[in-house]
């Protein structure tokens, strides 16, 4: 099931037996992020994201690329010749189907089999664990051609990496390879190209077997408590708990019951009868 790979597709996924293998799909411009390819995948993410036979979401890239970052020409040189209405409407379209993916439904996996540069490390953070092929590159090349690593880039070097390491990849733009990559924490684990896809499905299947309210409200409070005071992510925490106990409540439904069907009460004038 799901869209089948083709020329002009710049995104696509199969699901199979619960997981969703969504692939960056343009091999041939090393799967750099045009502002087309920003709305297919928040197309492809909101088509999967509530899916009963999804359980589990891996992003990878086909060809020889995880992401080469965003597309230099349609994402840059194109949308900055329409001046700013083309730069804000580009940058939203990315930075909106990242961060729908930093708080989506279903826990998500990086699986970096090739290049990985620059904006790539967006989807990269947003991804809530990610497995690199030895053989990938990762590297913030914007120094390379005159930028700042923005649209989150450097925030994510700083919230992995150690500041000496952070300020080290930003400044040079010396790629680094996947084993490195784990080594300095940009990623879960590096393995062979080989055996990427294999170990991924490993952990996909561990995923797929547990509560998943209980694994969206744990990879929401991981992101979430970073930035907390002790006391606030202990409020936070215990909240969110009682939260995922009540996430099937039956008195809601009960209280839409009686107003709608049994018609015996006003929901603006007072609360339904428990
Ligand atoms: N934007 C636009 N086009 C790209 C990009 C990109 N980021 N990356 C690759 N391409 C295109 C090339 O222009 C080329 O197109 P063409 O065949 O029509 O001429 C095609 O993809 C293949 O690229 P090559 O460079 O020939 O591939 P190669 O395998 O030799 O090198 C590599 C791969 C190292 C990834 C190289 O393409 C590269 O350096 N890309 C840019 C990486 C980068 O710095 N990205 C920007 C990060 S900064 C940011 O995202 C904000």
């Amino acid at each position: 099931e799901g869209h089948m790979a083709n020329d002009t597709e710049t995104v696509a996924f199969d699901v199979i037996d619960g997981i969703a293998w969504v692939r960056f799909n343009r091999p041939g411009k090393r799967n750099a992020m045009s502002p087309t390819l920003n709305r297919a995948m928040m197309e492809v993410l909101d088509e999967l994201e509530f899916r009963s036979d999804v359980a589990v979401l891996v992003l990878t890239g086909e060809g020889a690329a995880w992401t080469a970052g965003m597309d230099l020409k349609e994402y840059f040189r194109e949308t900055e010749a329409e001046g700013l209405k083309g730069v804000r409407r580009s940058q939203r379209e990315s930075y909106g189907w990242w961060r729908r993916l930093r708080w989506y439904q279903k826990p998500t996996i990086a699986m970096v089999n090739g290049w990985c540069f620059g904006g790539g490390y967006g989807p990269l953070f947003a991804c809530d664990l990610a497995f690199a092929a030895d053989e990938a590159k990762f590297g913030l090349s914007e120094i390379n051609w005159g930028i700042l690593p923005g649209g989150g880039a450097t925030k994510v070097a700083v919230e992995l990496l150690p500041f000496r390491k952070a300020m080290y990849h930003a400044l040079l733009g010396e790629p680094i390879d996947g084993k490195t990559a784990a080594e300095w924490g940009l990623v879960n684990e590096s393995v062979p190209l080989a055996q990427l896809k294999d170990r991924v499905t490993e952990v996909a299947k561990i995923l797929r077997a547990k509560n998943p309210v209980a694994l969206k409200a744990t990879k929401d409070a991981i992101r979430r408590v970073g930035v907390m005071t002790y006391d606030e992510a202990e409020d936070y925490l215990v909240r969110a708990q009682e939260a995922a106990n009540s996430f099937d409540n039956e008195g809601r439904k009960e209280g839409i019951r009686q107003f709608i069907d049994e018609k015996s009460y006003k929901p603006g004038l007072g609360a339904y009868d428990k």
